[in-house]
């Protein structure tokens, strides 16, 4: 069955050549990254697929979700077990970490806690939490650099820092550290556009120009749609013309929603005997997605301006600026900062549209 949400690999992984091959270059020449896509866009997809890549080309990889880990200590813990899987140390650590006693007798890990003393730390309930973070932080590069290897470690959900951190402190805590490593690379990968935006990019951003920024588009379309014929071959489906293409054409490439349509075509025919047709697909894609849709509208519709904004590009992006005239909105400030929080995209050709075609064809049908 066509599992989804997930990140995915091998086969799974489409497309995505430019991308990978410019993300591996610059972390080849030592040049820090951050990955910023809107949610479902494959940013994790990615990482984990360059990081698979440079493993096998002697690299020694961290990966940590700032997402999955609710304080700080589990922070610390993660990082350094993902440093630790370098020597397969991992689930000596994660084992021996609650015990003294169990850490010190643990023949494996002896060595290491020779080196890095910090690590007992761990199992000290008083230790202060802050500083394990900071030596934790430290060790992806020390552990690299005692053994003469190369490190690329990613943060992936990087803007969620900021639930440790209301002040910013931590910020330039993970700046000034990062800056002095010498044996490191760091991919830092995002969703919350507005947050990894005020991070990163902007000139008073605490990141500004520590790391190459690199946009994530939806997939190529030719890509995606020779996958989806392929993968409906394999499932011996078989499907009038031009229906993949109809897919495509909704969800423009957009990597989950493309994975979703297969998934829900197979759970169509399971029940009804026959191929959803393309408008019955579109429904129910909408019903599955009920819940996202509606938190993601509720995040963006409290502002009257955006409401105004957002229905008039659902509907037809173009003549926005006349068609608002009579409503006093400020369509500029509106569309930029929609930007921002990467609700909208923007193309020369076509203006603005909505990232999230799904949400595009929700606001059209029930607003
Ligand atoms: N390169 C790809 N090829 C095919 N499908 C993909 C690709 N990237 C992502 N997907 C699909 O999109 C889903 C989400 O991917 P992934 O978790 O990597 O995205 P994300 O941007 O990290 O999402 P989130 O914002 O939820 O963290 C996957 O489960 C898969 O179905
Ligand atoms: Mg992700």
């Amino acid at each position: 069955m066509q599992q989804i949400g997930k990140p995915v690999k091998g086969k799974d992984f489409v497309g995505r050549e430019k991308e990978l091959f410019l993300l591996m270059e610059y972390i080849k020449m030592g040049q820090s990254v951050v990955l910023i896509a809107p949610r479902r866009f494959g940013k994790t997809s990615l990482v984990l697929e360059a990081l698979s890549q440079l493993k096998k080309q002697k690299y020694y990889t961290t990966f940590v979700d700032i997402f999955t880990n609710p304080t700080l200590e589990l922070l610390s813990s993660s990082i350094t077990q993902e440093v630790l899987k370098n020597h397969n140390l991992h689930q000596q650590f994660a084992k021996a970490k609650n015990s003294a006693v169990a850490m010190i007798q643990n023949i494996k890990l002896k060595t290491v806690l020779e080196d890095f003393q910090f690590i007992v730390g761990f199992v000290d309930d008083n230790k202060d939490s802050w500083e394990l973070l900071s030596e934790s932080v430290d060790f992806v590069d020390n552990f690299a650099k005692k053994h003469s290897a190369k490190m690329v470690c990613a943060y992936d959900e990087f803007g969620d820092i900021k639930k440790f951190d209301p002040r910013g402190n931590l910020i330039k805590m993970f700046r000034s550290k990062i800056q002095r490593h010498t044996s490191s690379t760091y991919i830092f990968s995002g969703s919350y556009e507005s947050v990894m935006q005020n991070m990163f990019v902007s000139a008073k951003a605490p990141f500004y120009r520590l790391a190459h920024i690199i946009h994530i588009d939806y997939l190529e379309k030719s890509s995606i749609t020779a996958y989806l014929k392929n993968k409906f071959k394999d499932l011996k489906i078989s499907l009038p013309d031009n229906y993949v293409e109809g897919i495509v054409e909704t969800t423009m490439g957009h990597p989950y929603y493309s994975q979703l349509a297969v998934q829900q075509v197979v759970l169509f025919s399971v029940f009804n005997k026959r191929i959803p047709s393309l408008d019955e697909l579109l429904n129910q894609m909408l019903i599955t997605e009920k819940d996202y849709l509606e938190k993601s509208w509720e995040d963006i519709s409290n502002n009257r301006e955006f409401v105004y904004t957002i229905r008039a590009i659902a509907e037809n992006s173009k003549n926005i600026y006349t068609r608002l005239k009579t409503k006093n909105i400020n369509v500029a400030r509106a569309t930029k900062t929609l930007e921002g929080m990467g609700v909208l995209f923007k193309d020369n050709v076509k203006g603005y549209y909505l990232s999230d075609p799904l949400l595009k064809q929700w606001i059209l049908k029930k607003l």
